[in-house]
């Protein structure tokens, strides 16, 4: 471990933050329902943040060749992707780009496919871009999640105009093979399908597993966006800035053509400490992956003697545990009694499709003081 190792808080560091996990419940909900992490800043961002404040540097931003040249530099170290700092361009979150591209690039009302479980934001985002969803769910067995290239194949092939892959995956921690992720590129050339990569968790790939950028493919730069960001592996989601990529000229003309006042809503600390993170946050994010495997796998030891009904996949990617309650035989959904019994409050299953009643996602990013609270609450909301 570095020096500048992530600290997880205590309860009563955490109770003091003024962001939406730590403000949506009364004080006596313990909270694990949205993707924030219970972590100190890692040392770089915040002697820039400090910096900046110093400085009062908190005017407007502006996309700055360092955050497109450190997003080359940490993709190149890190998953081996040779991306050109010209195809980089300033977004202020992923989902805004998402939505912004799906406007501009595909006719209203076109299908888009997303594969079920998912992210719950994206079925909203795609319908405020005026398109339609199209579920190609996971196929599910008790190694986990696997991509279904049958449902994708099938639902390209009905007319999908667009793909929202989720990579590394939010529920279920799913983390896409190479082999996976060619067979998909081979399907949107030849169904020409725009395919949207939101590897925002990328990051956060565990120990065990090796995350692909999808543009690291030749194969997909004829059709493929990327989305990337520092906001989930650094924690820094609040200050606004993300990153979308294109690798070749009909992607490349797309981006152009999104409109200017994209970029407006990135925040000048957003670059800042994403330039930071990217360039030299790796040591600080080496030592969170290590803690966040020891949650995961602890997660699991809990689960076992406190919950041992609740099905448990540890994630592969992510820090995000999606956990199947439905033999708890619940009168309601469990979130609900979680909640109502348990004062814990987990993310509804249902909000990440139909295909998600009976389940709850919890956030694995914080002490295991607090995994273990989390765990206990929720048998006393059962048992
Ligand atoms: C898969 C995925 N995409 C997008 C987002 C939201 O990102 P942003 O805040 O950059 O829009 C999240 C947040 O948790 C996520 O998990």
């Amino acid at each position: 471990m570095s020096s500048d190792r992530p600290r997880w808080l205590s309860l009563p560091e955490l109770r003091a933050r003024r962001s939406y996990k730590w403000r949506a419940y009364p004080a006596d909900v313990l909270p694990t329902f949205v993707a924030e992490m219970d972590v100190t800043l890692a040392e770089p961002v915040t002697r820039v943040l400090q910096e900046a404040l110093a400085a009062g540097d908190t005017g407007y931003a502006t996309p700055d060749p360092e955050l497109a040249a450190a997003v080359a530099s940490f993709h190149l170290a890190h998953f081996g992707w040779q991306l050109e700092p010209a195809g980089v361009r300033l977004i202020p979150d992923v989902m805004t780009g998402v939505t912004e591209v799906l406007r501009s690039a595909i006719p209203p009302g076109s299908g888009v496919v997303v594969n079920t479980p998912v992210y719950p934001p994206f079925f909203a985002h795609i319908g405020s871009a005026g398109c339609r969803v199209v579920e190609a769910p996971l196929t599910r067995s008790g190694a986990g999640y696997a991509l279904d290239l049958d449902a994708l194949e099938a639902a390209f092939a009905a007319g999908a105009s667009a793909y929202l892959l989720c990579n590394p995956h939010n529920p279920t921690g799913l983390v896409l093979t190479v082999v996976e992720l060619r067979r998909v590129a081979e399907l949107a050339e030849r169904f020409q399908v725009l395919v949207l990569a939101d590897e925002i968790h990328a990051p956060l790939t565990l120990v065990g597993s090796r995350h692909v950028p999808y543009l690291s493919l030749p194969e997909a730069h004829a059709h493929g966006i990327a989305f990337v960001s520092a906001s989930k592996g650094w924690n820094v989601p609040g200050l606004k800035c993300a990153q979308l990529v294109t690798a070749a000229a009909p992607m490349r003309d797309l981006a152009a053509r999104l409109p200017e006042e994209l970029g407006y809503g990135a925040g000048n600390l957003g670059v800042i400490a994403s330039i930071a993170a990217y360039r030299d946050g790796g040591p600080w994010l080496d030592d969170l992956l290590v803690l966040i495997d020891r949650n995961r796998r602890l997660l699991a030891d809990l689960l076992a003697d406190r919950l041992p009904t609740v099905g448990y996949v540890p994630p592969r990617g992510t820090y995000l545990a999606w956990l199947d309650c439905s033999e708890l035989g619940l009168p309601e959904e469990p979130a609900r009694v979680f909640l109502e019994r348990g004062r814990v409050a987990l993310r509804p299953g249902p909000d990440v499709g139909t295909l998600g009643r009976g389940w709850v996602r919890a956030t694995i990013a914080t002490a295991p003081e607090i995994l273990t609270e989390i765990v206990e609450r929720m048998r006393a909301a059962v048992g």
